[in-house]
């Protein structure tokens, strides 16, 4: 019996040929060639930006992000409990705040609804994270953010190619890209998300002062006068051509993998919907999710938690990934006195009821069914 990977990357002869083309041209690093430049104007005008910055990684893109914002000593920032670390190391290491606010148990995105009664005088911003792949219902958050001014940080690193109607309480409106909202976007191009350049990631902007700064600190802060004079302080995140010639491959070829992601989920949406103990992956009206990973829950009535399912899928050859833990439930932050005695239950529910499945792009339908085949024995 093969095992079924929770992921694994997808490489083409055009990821093959670009590669060879940069390690020929002998511009190798993260400085000078042509690659960096070409993968950067490809992903901010696929998702509908003017600017891209290429990291190293997507918590580098986070941590560049919101230290780029240069906000006031002593802000807060609203974001998720239900999320990655990455995303609370980037807000303290900039200095802020994390005030943290609960999921909504459909689709694991931040509950929007509960942004309002968590403002205080000191909130300067709303880190919104796309869970899974499901965008963000963002008009309530823009527009909150616009009534306080506000700046809104997008973490869209499992939403490549995700959209979201834009003024769809309206009964009109337009699909946006998930990273083309708000003073900021950033992503991941890890081996497992949907375009990959091994480790990687981007930070999106429409504000061309905001990212000759997130150039500049992504580069050690280096000024644009006499070399090693600088005026701020930054970090080494560069992205190599190396990386930027996989990426610029991959998107290439992004429609395909969108709707190769999108096709994998409705697949097993339509073989476990049989199944009453599993809460299946949700696209709300106003959405169109690209399913990052095939993410369920499993309801109340089942007798066991997810670790348990895991173990029994693993035993079946099935390898899955539990949810993210919540932030204030990480032992690392309860140590520095953040967050103790909170609670947010839709993200401790998530946290000890959901997996995701195998989702890789090289996922067959037959082992799509293997999978559907081994959660029923478990569940029926
Ligand atoms: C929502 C989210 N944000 C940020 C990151 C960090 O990206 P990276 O692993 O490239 O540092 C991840 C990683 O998977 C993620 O899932």
């Amino acid at each position: 019996m093969t095992r079924i990977p929770v992921y694994s990357p997808e490489l083409g002869s055009e990821e093959s040929e670009l590669v060879l083309e940069c390690l020929r041209s002998g511009a190798i690093s993260g400085s000078g060639g042509s690659f960096l430049d070409r993968f950067e104007m490809a992903w901010a005008g696929y998702c509908g930006r003017r600017h891209g910055v290429a990291v190293s990684n997507g918590s580098a893109a986070l941590d560049l992000a919101i230290d780029c914002l240069d906000l006031p000593a002593g802000s807060e920032i609203l974001l998720p409990s239900f999320t990655i670390i990455s995303c609370l190391t980037a807000v303290l290491r900039a200095g802020a705040t994390p005030v943290l606010v609960d999921s909504d148990p459909a689709t694991g995105c931040l509950d929007v609804s509960q942004l309002e009664r968590r403002l205080t005088a000191r909130t300067r911003a709303i880190l919104v994270v796309h869970i899974y792949g499901h965008p963000v219902d963002m008009d309530p958050v823009l527009a909150l953010a616009e009534r306080h001014g506000l700046a809104v940080i997008e973490d869209a690193a499992e939403a490549h190619g995700a959209e979201y109607l834009t003024g769809h309480a309206t009964g009109r409106g337009d699909w946006k890209r998930c990273g083309s909202f708000g003073a900021v976007s950033t992503f991941s191009f890890y081996a497992n998300k949907p375009v990959t350049t091994g480790e990687g990631g981007m930070v999106l902007t429409d504000d061309a002062e905001l990212a000759a700064r997130l150039r500049s600190r992504r580069n050690l802060g280096f000024g644009r006068g006499r070399r090693f004079l600088h005026e701020e302080l930054g970090w080494n995140f560069r992205l190599t051509n190396l990386q930027a010639a996989i990426g610029l491959a991959q998107v290439g070829r992004i429609d395909r993998i969108v709707q190769r992601k999108r096709e994998i989920a409705a697949r097993y949406s339509e073989r476990l919907r049989h199944l009453e103990g599993l809460q299946l992956p949700i696209e709300a009206a106003w959405a169109r999710s690209v399913f990052w990973m095939y993410a369920v829950v499993l309801r109340d009535e089942v007798p066991f938690d997810a670790a348990e399912l895991a173990a029994r899928l693993e035993r079946a050859g099935i390898e899955t990934r539990p949810y993210f833990l919540g932030m204030h439930e990480q032992p690392a932050l309860l140590e520095r006195g953040l967050f103790v005695g909170e609670r947010y239950p839709v993200a401790e529910r998530l946290a000890r009821r959901g997996l995701y499945l195998p989702s890789g792009l090289n996922l067959e339908e037959t082992e799509i069914d293997r999978v559907a085949a081994a959660l029923d024995a478990e569940l029926r």
